[in-house]
């Protein structure tokens, strides 16, 4: 079976690092699309092109994973790829209301089309991008939330500040 695992990716954290590991596992092939052009939620730190080629070096060992941009409805990227499955990540309850609103309004667009859940890792399940971002942004040391990609795109946009911010 071939799925998308679709996201903002502003960045790629270890918590998507495991669900994409764990999807290549138990998938033919996963896509990773990232989202270009926010809706609602104000603009993105990284460019869809930094943030796809972050994705791409973070995925370079596995070889049935594959990465991509997409605008638009995802449900056209997921007929465009002809794949049979969206899959996302669930941290805690409060991913949940949100997650099963786009789940049943995806398959309500392209009927026949399930999402597939993966349980975040428990040691991811605090991990967010906005939160790796904040902590980056004030010089905290985010070394075990992210993989050595994104590490070394935070340090590019925020600078080499030590933990005290100097
Ligand atoms: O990482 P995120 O921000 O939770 O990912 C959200 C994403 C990209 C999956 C969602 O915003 C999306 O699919 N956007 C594309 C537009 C679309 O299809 N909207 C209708 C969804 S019901």
């Amino acid at each position: 079976m071939h799925v998308v695992y679709p996201g903002s990716f502003d960045p790629l954290t270890n918590g998507h690092l495991d669900v994409i590991q764990r999807a290549s596992r138990l998938f033919d092939k996963v896509t990773v699309a990232v989202l270009e052009n926010p809706s609602k939620r104000g603009n993105y730190l990284f460019t869809a092109e930094e943030r796809l080629q972050i994705i791409r070096e973070a995925t370079a060992h596995l070889k049935n994973v594959e990465a991509a941009t997409f605008s638009g409805l995802l449900v056209d990227f997921v007929k465009k790829v002809g794949a049979q499955a969206i899959v996302k990540g669930l941290r805690a309850v409060s991913d949940y209301e949100y997650e099963l609103q786009m789940a049943h309004l995806n398959r309500q667009l392209l009927p026949g089309l399930e999402t597939l859940f993966i349980l975040s890792a428990t040691r991811y399940s605090f991990v967010s991008s906005t939160m790796v971002k904040e902590i980056a942004r004030y010089g905290g040391d985010v070394s075990k939330l992210v993989p050595p990609a994104t590490l070394r795109a935070l340090k590019a946009k925020f600078g080499e500040r030590g933990p005290m911010g100097g």
